[in-house]
């Protein structure tokens, strides 16, 4: 018989969680007023509000803790992380960053400008993530989502709904001189799709569609590997192929990448931004040192750059990925097992609960993907997050809600830090909000938000 799959790693250190009431929570959700994000999180028993920052490391990681060198200037760990990413991703330059979204800070301070300087400007690409999104809206830029149309039915089978839809992207670049186009990001894994993948082929024709119109491509890192593996898996003629050479080749169609190492390079905090032209890296290091620090340690301690060094490679082994994915998708045959509707096919950090479709009852002004997030947090204690009309936020010109065209409630898997006993609870316990989905009729209505990215603190009171 076939051996199944098992997790390449046994545990040495364990961090206890304990189980609550049901009245515990419903007074805990009351308090945090029904923002998952308020709660504190040892009032939660299974934590996937997301998978950024949460993993577990392993113990070479943590031997690179004890060699950090925390020198101000020319660290030995920032060498070590500058090998690494040259090997690995193939960037001679790039720039420690305290994370993600700070990464992009850089980033677009040195593309786009600071202040207004983004207005009538456009960022196409797939479906940015809401932090990429923020800081284009914040410099008075659009972001224009050129995602393909099978993203947005989760039913559709499409092995690459991360893909980008050529015709959209050259329309834009049609519609838009040059100078007001400053970059055209393409996110692997698409977090904001399902954690869903972009497949070598779409990758190549955007590389040259950008080419062809003169616009720098920059990749958002954030999960590569979980990409390239699901190249391996899905797409023809790169099953033999290892996934160090598959990530290789992916960079080699990017001018440069913004990177939270907070997934894919298994660490609890920090990012970079790398760069093939090094006139744009001397550029950006004038951001960087102002806003995060001198360029060989950025946002980053020593120490956290030489664990970052060791997990970007981790993350890239095989047996690592085919137990990291498979678990996600352990999950979502669990849900599908339970009649639940989840986005297809399985993606790689995340299982992304159809609300529309669990909660038919519900109106959209309600939110309806918050409110099945606060029921499972009720029922068992689980923590998701909402991928829906709060997070959407509102049209920054008009103040009208941006309806999406999905409401989805995230279960991200941090790596390496549940079993799959936790997914059997978190499937049950999701099952049983089935059970008694039709009563669900009433969500939530907004007592305070924040003008930009308000899902974080939004505070809510029940509808009826
Ligand atoms: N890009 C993507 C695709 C992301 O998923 C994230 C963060 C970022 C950029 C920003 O990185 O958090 O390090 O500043 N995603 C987290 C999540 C927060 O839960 O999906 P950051």
């Amino acid at each position: 018989m076939e051996l199944p799959w098992a997790e390449p790693y046994r545990m040495k250190t364990i961090e206890p969680i304990r189980r609550s009431t049901r009245e515990d929570r419903d007074a805990w959700i009351r308090e945090a007023r029904y923002n998952l994000f308020n709660l504190r999180s040892e009032r939660v028993y299974v934590d996937l509000l997301t998978d950024s920052g949460t993993g577990a490391m392993s113990s070479a990681q943590w031997a690179e803790m004890m060699l950090g060198d925390e020198s101000y200037a020319g660290a030995s760990s920032y060498y070590k992380l500058k090998a690494t990413i040259e090997e690995l991703l193939g960037f001679e330059h790039f720039l420690p960053c305290h994370q993600g979204r700070a990464a992009e800070n850089v980033l677009f301070s040195a593309l786009i400008g600071v202040g207004d300087a983004g207005a009538g400007k456009v960022v196409p690409g797939n479906s940015h993530f809401d932090t990429t999104k923020g800081h284009i809206e914040f410099r008075k830029a659009h972001a224009i989502d050129c995602t393909i149309a099978e993203a947005f039915d989760t039913q559709a089978e499409h092995p690459f709904k991360g893909n980008v839809d050529l015709g959209k992207l050259e329309a834009v670049y049609e519609a838009h001189p040059r100078e007001d186009v400053p970059v055209c990001i393409l996110t692997v894994t698409c977090n904001s799709s399902g954690g869903q993948p972009v497949s070598m082929e779409n990758i190549k024709d955007v590389s040259s569609l950008c080419r062809k119109y003169g616009v720098p491509l920059f990749f958002d890192s954030a999960r590569f590997a979980e990409n390239a593996y699901f190249i391996k898996t899905r797409e023809p003629g790169y099953e033999d192929k290892g996934i160090r050479e598959i990530v290789r080749e992916m960079f080699s169609y990017a001018d440069g990448m913004t990177m939270s190492s907070k997934k894919d390079g298994i660490v609890n905090i920090g990012g970079f931004v790398a760069f093939r032209d090094k006139a744009l890296w001397q550029k950006a290091s004038t951001f960087n040192i102002m806003f995060e620090g001198f360029n060989t340690y950025g946002g980053m301690a020593g120490r956290d750059m030489g664990a970052l060094s060791v997990g970007l490679k981790e993350a890239c082994e095989l047996d690592y990925l085919t137990a990291r994915v498979g678990q996600v998708a352990y999950l979502g045959r669990l849900l599908t097992g339970y009649g639940i509707a989840v986005q297809r096919p399985y993606g790689g950090h995340a299982i992304f609960v159809d609300a529309k479709r669990l909660l038919p009852a519900m109106p959209r002004e309600e939110f309806i993907a918050q409110t099945l997030g606060v029921e499972l947090y009720k029922e068992a204690g689980i923590r998701g997050v909402e991928i829906g009309t709060l997070l959407a936020d509102r049209d920054p010109e008009t103040g009208e809600e941006r309806y999406p065209a999905l409401e989805l409630l995230r279960l991200a898997i941090p790596r390496r830090t549940y079993t799959n006993a936790h997914m059997d609870y978190v499937a049950a316990a999701l099952a049983n909000v089935k059970e008694r989905a039709a009563s669900i009729k009433r969500g939530y209505r907004i007592v305070s938000e924040a003008p930009i990215m308000r899902h974080f603190t939004v505070e809510l009171e029940p509808a009826e």
